[in-house]
């Protein structure tokens, strides 16, 4: 099972960032997009279908990694 117990979260800091999910696996493609409105909050796990995730627009990001913000400026 691959998916993992830990969450992470995305915090949008404007309207339409989009959180994107990639495949699992040889093939890495986009499956799923989410539109976030400004102050929606997103809280998802990786999972067997998805490995990795883009996030475009500013958003406050968190991980067990560490909290990061995406800002235009950076
Ligand atoms: N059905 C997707 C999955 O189980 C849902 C999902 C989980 C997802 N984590 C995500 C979609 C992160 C986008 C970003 O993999």
């Amino acid at each position: 099972m691959t998916t993992s117990n830990d969450f992470f979260v995305i915090k949008a800091l404007e309207d339409g960032v989009n959180v994107i999910g990639l495949t699992r696996g040889t093939d890495t493609r986009f499956h799923h997009s989410e539109k976030l409105d400004r102050n929606e909050v997103m809280i998802a796990q990786f999972t067997e279908h998805t490995s990795a995730v883009k996030v475009r627009g500013n958003a406050h990001i968190q991980t067990s990694h560490g909290d990061m913000i995406n800002n235009e400026e950076d």
